[in-house]
């Protein structure tokens, strides 16, 4: 799989989530077996570059190659501006982001919301593609999008032709609507069409949660790779067990709790540094609750590690959690509960 030069390690992707998908957690997904992650998104504001929020998400510092960068705006000139901003800092991808429906995103029509104007999402794509996908120093720009905007409106193959024709290297598609939220079941048929109508690789995202539905979802899409986000929140070795699956068709065992542990603390040690005290203890809430979800107590756990005033407090409880979930429990009570 290759998105412009650059070839990947596979074709198990981690989606962009904004507060999720921070570069701690990209790394830590790369390392158990992720082929490809993109960065959380960045304004195309000028306003907003400055701020610390959009530094640190600006952050590379470190990561695996290739670092993928997703935009988000409505303006094609800010857009445009921001792509080669990015570049400059050190993007070798660039991802526009269609695919969100977060209302700060769409309050100003931007993310999911511009599917419903065809002629502004050709206006995006073309001022970004010339921005910085071409010349001498072009750079691939990506486009992740929803099946439309509601469901009486699926325009995912019209976008989809658009982009191509725009020189869009590569597209995801979220298999609901914008309209969907996240609500009821992400559906495969609209992606496996756009795949059919399109010449450009094509990724397919939503509710792929086990290395069967992986494999799933790429045999009835025919898709170029498969695009994972909510299902690795506290569960980032799950790429790894979808790649075992897609190569030899069996299961690898669960992960042990030691092990567990092991990911979370260097993943929590990560964490703390990126952010620093004040933000990294209070940002790492979000992770171990997904790392503990399901586990026996992790409910008077999570109330207990939200009172640890300093990153070392919180990180000795979740150790002090683990260890005594070891003694008396093997890996499956975690597992069957999560
Ligand atoms: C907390 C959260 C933040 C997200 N932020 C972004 C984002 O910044 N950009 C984007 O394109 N999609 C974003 N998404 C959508 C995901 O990339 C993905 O399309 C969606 O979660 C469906 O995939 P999944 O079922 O595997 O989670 C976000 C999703 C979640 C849950």
């Amino acid at each position: 799989m290759k998105i412009g030069q650059h070839l990947l390690a596979n074709r198990l992707f981690v989606a962009p989530m904004a507060g999720v998908t921070d570069r701690p957690f990209r790394q830590l997904c790369k390392k158990l077996g992720a082929g490809y992650a993109v960065s959380e998104m960045i304004a195309s504001n000028a306003l907003l570059w400055k701020s610390e929020k959009t530094q640190r998400r600006a952050n590379h510092e470190g990561e695996f190659n290739p670092i993928a960068v997703q935009i988000a705006g409505a303006d094609p000139q800010m857009m445009a501006a921001a792509a080669q901003l990015n570049r400059d800092n050190g993007a070798q991808i660039i991802d526009i982001n269609m695919g969100c429906p977060a209302k700060k995103v769409c309050n100003v029509a931007a993310g999911s919301a511009l599917l419903r104007d065809e002629p502004l999402v050709q206006q995006i794509l073309e001022a970004v593609v010339q921005a910085v996908g071409v010349g001498p120093d072009a750079i691939p720009v990506t486009l992740k999008i929803r099946t439309g905007w509601d469901r009486e409106n699926k325009n995912a193959i019209a976008v989809a032709q658009l982009a191509e024709k725009a020189g869009i290297s590569m597209l995801t598609v979220h298999g609901r609507t914008r309209a969907d939220l996240y609500h009821g079941e992400a559906e495969y048929e609209t992606i496996t069409a756009v795949k059919n109508s399109v010449a450009i690789p094509v990724v397919a995202n939503g509710d792929i949660t086990t290395p069967e539905k992986a494999a799933l979802v790429l045999q009835v899409t025919g898709a170029d790779a498969i695009m994972i986000g909510r299902a690795a929140q506290g569960r980032p070795w799950i790429f790894r067990e979808i790649d075992y699956f897609l190569k030899t068709g069996d299961k690898l065992p669960t992960p042990q709790i030691n092990e567990i542990q092991e990911i979370m603390n260097s993943h929590l040690i990560d964490h703390y540094e990126f952010y620093g005290e004040y933000v990294g203890l209070r940002t790492a809430r979000k992770h171990i609750g997904w790392y503990c979800k399901g586990l026996r107590d992790s409910h008077a756990f999570r109330q207990r590690m939200n009172t640890a005033d300093d990153c070392k407090a919180q990180l000795q409880m979740v150790n002090d959690f683990f260890t005594e979930m070891k003694s008396h429990s093997d890996r499956l009570l975690f597992l069957e509960a999560a």
